[in-house]
């Protein structure tokens, strides 16, 4: 595992943005695997920043999101697909069929199978949503962030550490940390996740990091040995990751 402790979330921010629009350079027809939430907004909009300058980033790219809650409908603005939307996708030049984010009602599973209940149809999407993956020759390079419990897309503490895309249900720290998101509405409780198996995957892995909130994860993550209940631990089996941490998340380490 590779460390680069920086100054503080701008510096986070511009650098990571530097890593994915030098991978972007270097394979424009990389396959990516990106996540969401407050982490990595400042690479978003730093790259999306770059990419107007430099125009065709995005072009042959491929992506596919870590998350979406469940029943939640792709253009709620709570939902995954339109924080995307909003942070990088409606601003660069990214090819709409080469965009991936699992679908939290299986809209288009449930049109093919209508007999399907919705719990039948997540599952499916979930499946489905794996062979996508493989199809586009597995993920090369991995974004991520992690949350105070230690989890990793949604794959909250307990979470074997060979699990695949599928349904989970969120811890209630994790409710609660998200909550901001969905002003005067319940938090779902559960949602499609890939998992760690289908993360580990990933050529290379790059773990963001930022603000006190995550220093004791942090902390956790350079001592603790590799173990289910701090699923981020499934990261020291992977021989590429590059974890970039502000200096206050590293005020443990
Ligand atoms: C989101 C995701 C989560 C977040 C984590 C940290 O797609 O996969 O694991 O990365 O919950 O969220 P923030 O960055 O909001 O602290």
């Amino acid at each position: 595992m590779k460390w680069r402790v920086v100054q503080d979330q701008h510096e986070l921010a511009r650098t990571a943005a530097k890593m994915l629009l030098d991978a972007l350079d270097e394979d424009p027809q990389i396959v990516l695997g990106l996540p969401t939430g407050g982490t990595p907004a400042g690479m978003y909009a730093q790259t999306v920043g770059e990419c107007r300058v430099a125009r065709h980033c995005f072009e042959l790219a491929t992506t596919f999101n870590l998350d979406e809650y469940v029943g939640i409908a792709r253009d709620d603005p709570a939902s995954y697909c339109s924080y995307m939307r909003t942070h990088l996708f409606d601003h660069v030049d990214i090819a709409p069929e080469r965009i991936h984010v699992p679908d939290g009602l299986a809209t288009s599973v449930r049109q093919q199978h209508p007999a399907l209940s919705l719990d039948e149809a997540l599952e499916l999407e979930c499946v489905k949503y794996e062979e996508a993956i493989q199809r586009a020759g597995s993920l090369q390079l991995t974004f991520l962030g992690i949350g105070r419990n230690g989890h990793i897309g949604f794959n909250e503490p307990g979470t074997p550490f060979d699990s695949r895309t599928r349904v989970v249900q969120l811890a209630e720290s994790t409710r609660k940390a998200n909550a901001r998101y969905f002003p005067g509405r319940e938090v779902p409780t559960r949602a499609i996740t890939m998992g760690i198996g289908t993360i580990l995957d990933s050529a290379a892995i790059i773990l963001l990091a930022s603000g006190e909130g995550k220093a004791e994860a942090i902390r956790r993550l350079s001592h603790d040995e590799p173990h289910p209940d701090f699923p981020a631990s499934a990261l020291l089996r992977h021989h590429d990751v590059t974890v970039i941490v502000d200096q206050a998340a590293a005020k443990f380490r």
